[in-house]
């Protein structure tokens, strides 16, 4: 089951990787366990193919949690790709300094910087949704398929639509806490291991149990 290094967790299918040992950009973070599947690409590509706009003269970073089922086509949009609405056109005269003779150290000024995307654990992104930059999406969210998500999603919510609009709660406040308090996601491998059956069945009380009395035991 561990998954160091390993590219493929599926015998026969490449076409769904652990996508953290794929990322080789330092400014893209990805969790343990977190999956991508692409049936158009190469799934191998996704930092060339889905993280897209992110030049290194920003500095804005893509942070994505562990237990993540990131679809094919999900496309991340960040900063350069914002034309800046400060200015009194959108044509971005910074970007080409060479031909209106401007300075290339400010060719940042072409675009508005809204800041990092961070996606939290246990998320789900459906099919071809779009990540604007700046947003923060909560952990256990649910991002609908071909949704374009403009602002933060609280943690269990399930959203869609454009703009992306909250659905519903997955769940009910108790069971959102608990989930949030416990963070099922950090256990030690043999303890998520031994909760797959609570998780699947939905109960919460004894996904809670293992955690406090084996799990966090095996942590100290
Ligand atoms: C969002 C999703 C998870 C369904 O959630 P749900 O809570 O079961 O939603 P329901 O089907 O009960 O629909 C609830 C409402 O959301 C709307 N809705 C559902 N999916 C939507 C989407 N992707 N975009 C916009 N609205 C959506 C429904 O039309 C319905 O609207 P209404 O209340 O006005 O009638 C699902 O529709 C989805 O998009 N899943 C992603 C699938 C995917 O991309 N899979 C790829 C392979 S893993």
């Amino acid at each position: 089951m561990a998954m160091t290094g390993k590219i493929y967790p599926r015998t026969g299918d490449q076409q769904t990787i652990y996508l953290k040992n794929v990322i080789t950009n330092p400014n893209v973070e990805v969790g343990d366990y977190t999956i991508y599947n692409d049936f158009v690409n190469d799934p191998r590509d996704f930092q060339h193919n889905n993280v897209l706009y992110h030049y290194p003269v920003n500095h804005d970073r893509l942070v994505i949690g562990k237990f993540c089922s990131i679809v094919c086509g999900v496309k991340f949009l960040f900063n350069s790709a914002n034309h800046t609405l400060t200015s009194l056109a959108t044509y971005t005269f910074p970007l080409f300094f060479e031909e209106w003779g401007l300075e290339k150290e400010k060719v940042t000024q072409a675009w508005d910087n809204k800041g990092d995307i961070i996606i939290g654990n246990d998320v789900w992104i459906g099919f071809e949704a779009v990540i604007l930059s700046g947003v923060t999406i909560g952990d256990g969210s649910i991002i609908g398929s071909r949704a374009v998500v403009t602002k933060d999603v609280p943690p269990y919510t399930i959203v869609g639509g454009i703009p992306a609009r909250p659905i519903r709660r997955r769940f009910d406040e108790e069971t959102i806490n608990t989930l949030l308090r416990i963070k099922w996601w950090d256990w030690p491998e043999e303890c998520i291991e031994r909760s797959i059956d609570a998780i699947q069945s939905g109960c919460i009380e004894q996904l809670e149990r293992n955690g406090e009395q084996s799990c966090l035991s095996e942590r100290m």
